[in-house]
């Protein structure tokens, strides 16, 4: 209950929140879609559909979104895009389901597994929906050490992450793929407020 009032919140607020953000992330999702030559795609953890403007028209997309109020947001910008078949689901319920392929040639994820509860089961089904010659497109951001700023994330995350929908500030997703079978074959950190990762990734 009180769960579905923290997405309702983080739906409603989530695209103005980011928009400063954004100015500077647009080029990296620019970057990792246009990296794109065929489908299929899975868009893992939608969001309110932040990245479909930028596919090409004739990308087949499978995106999937477990929040119901994140949904109903990305449902409106999927609107007039027949290419993008969006799924009010998690990570976990795309295998086997039988409107969603079995395998992806792409699976795009930004900012996603700072917030998915398992990030290193999330990464073992990114490997296990992954065909073998497809790609991990990915864009993070991740806690920033032992520094200041690293400690200071350490101390606030147990506020932050309940306000913001499980969001953890605490994570090194680019680790977390790393261990768990992706080796990076483009890899960009950089610093945005905090510190970032972008990566083209493979099995
Ligand atoms: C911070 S938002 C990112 C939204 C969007 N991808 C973006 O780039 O702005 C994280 C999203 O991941 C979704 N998410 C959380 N757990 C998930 C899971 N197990 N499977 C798929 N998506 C999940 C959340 O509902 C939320 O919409």
């Amino acid at each position: 209950m009180i769960r579905r009032q923290y997405q309702k919140l983080m739906a409603l607020f989530y695209d103005p929140f980011m928009d400063s953000l954004e100015k500077e992330l647009i080029k990296h999702r620019r970057f990792l879609i246009g990296k794109i030559d065929k489908g299929p795609v899975l868009e893992v953890g939608a969001g309110t559909g932040v990245n479909f403007d930028l596919y090409p028209d004739h990308l087949e997309i499978y995106a999937i979104e477990p929040s119901m109020p994140m949904y109903k947001k990305a449902l409106k910008k999927a609107k007039n895009k027949p290419n993008i078949h969006l799924f009010n689901i998690g990570l976990e319920e795309v295998s086997g389901h039988p409107e969603i392929p079995e395998s992806f040639q792409y699976i795009l994820s930004t900012l996603v597994l700072c917030t998915i509860k398992d990030p290193e089961k999330g990464a073992a089904r990114y490997h296990h929906l992954l065909k073998n010659d497809g790609k991990l497109l990915v864009l993070e951001h991740i806690h920033s050490g032992e520094n200041f700023y690293g400690k200071l994330q350490k101390l606030v995350n147990p506020v932050w992450k309940p306000i913001a929908d499980g969001c953890n500030l605490t994570r090194r997703q680019d680790e977390i793929l790393k261990n768990n079978g992706f080796e990076a074959i483009d890899e960009k950190y950089f610093k945005l407020g905090t510190d970032w990762y972008r990566a083209i990734m493979k099995k």
